[in-house]
């Protein structure tokens, strides 16, 4: 075994972490906690992890619930593409490879929402194959390592560091290593590095160049725009608010959430829009949500509703009793913040 790998083992043996929910079962429930780690913390995962596996405790469950109620157990997480993503895979297996996950790297990387690193994270952790990953963890080991410079993302950099994360990965004990590449990203080689700690310090390129943190360069990013909507929180005679289903392909795609008005006359907006005659309440003070590519700037505009101008026959436009959470449909959690404030 190669002596990058060996030393990695060995610290994973003294301080990796061996007793996460996902570790040591079947590719169903490791591709449910990839596809959770994508963009979000350990600590924020295990709990939706497990409320997941008890709802839906194999694919042909998954496969088989509706959207919504898949969705309902996403949020919170965010990137909800990720959790419709995860319902169109469990159907794409159940339907055409019987239940089985394909133990094929390229048969995986065609389904939705499993890139080339999440393939080779279920290979190497559910079956013990030998493959390479490059998580956001695993870039950062690598490119201080080697001292390699460039931004993750540009293709010629990202290539580089798959050539390494290849050439690094052992056949034996492959699935330690790969818990143990992530574990060292996570916890020790971290975006402020603790390489007193570091199994990999003595000949990492980046620590004696003298700044590991310059590694990886990072991504050129203009300030995201900030985009701006008012979103009506009607409540009526019984308290109940209403809610409206986002279009499932913007931000929210297919969550419930409040209606945004357009406009600068809320009051006609509602009796146009919504066939709603409302006394408006004063605005409440913006709220800040921060999505990838943009910020939205939410204005809360409480409102009492006085009368129903016009029966609108529209199954994405419900009346709930928000005063019971249990029987919310899928909301994101600043729509959740909102109503528990108004
Ligand atoms: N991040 C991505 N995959 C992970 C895993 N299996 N364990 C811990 N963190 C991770």
């Amino acid at each position: 075994m190669n002596d990058f790998a060996a030393r990695l083992l060995a610290w994973y043996d003294r301080c990796g972490r061996k007793d996460l929910p996902w570790q040591g079962v079947d590719a169903y429930r490791v591709w449910i906690s990839e596809v959770m780690l994508q963009q979000t913390q350990v600590a924020t995962v295990i709990p939706y992890y497990r409320r997941f596996l008890s709802r839906f405790p194999a694919i042909t469950v998954l496969a088989e619930a509706p959207q919504d109620e898949v969705l309902r157990l996403w949020a919170g997480l965010g990137y909800y593409a990720r959790g419709r993503h995860l319902h169109d895979t469990a159907r794409i297996i159940v339907n055409d490879h019987g239940g089985e996950f394909p133990r094929d790297l390229l048969a995986l990387c065609a389904l939705p929402g499993i890139g080339r690193s999440t393939a080779g994270a279920i290979l190497a952790l559910a079956f013990g194959e030998r493959h390479p990953i490059l998580d956001g963890n695993v870039r950062r080991v690598l490119s201080r390592y080697h001292a390699e410079t460039g931004t993750p993302g540009d293709a010629s950099f990202e290539a580089r560091l798959w050539t390494l994360a290849d050439a690094y990965t052992p056949a034996l004990r492959v699935r330690d290593y790969t818990q143990a590449i992530m574990d060292l990203g996570a916890t020790v080689c971290r975006r402020t590095p603790e390489c007193e700690r570091c199994p990999l310090a003595s000949d990492c390129q980046a620590r004696s160049a003298g700044d590991p943190r310059a590694y990886p360069s990072p991504r050129r990013r203009a300030a995201p725009p900030v985009r701006h909507a008012r979103l009506l929180i009607v409540r009526d005679g019984r308290g109940r608010a209403l809610l409206t289903r986002r279009p499932v392909d913007g931000v929210w795609g297919g969550l419930w959430s409040l209606p945004e008005c357009v406009g600068t006359d809320v009051g006609a907006w509602c009796r146009e829009a919504l066939g709603l005659e409302v006394t408006l309440a004063p605005a409440g003070a913006p709220v800040q949500h921060r999505f990838t590519h943009f910020t939205l700037a939410i204005t809360p505009q409480p409102a009492r509703l006085r009368r129903i101008l016009a029966a609108m026959e529209n199954p994405d436009l419900v009346w709930y009793n928000t005063r019971e959470p249990e029987a919310l449909p899928a909301l994101a959690a600043p729509v959740r913040r909102l109503l528990a404030l108004f």
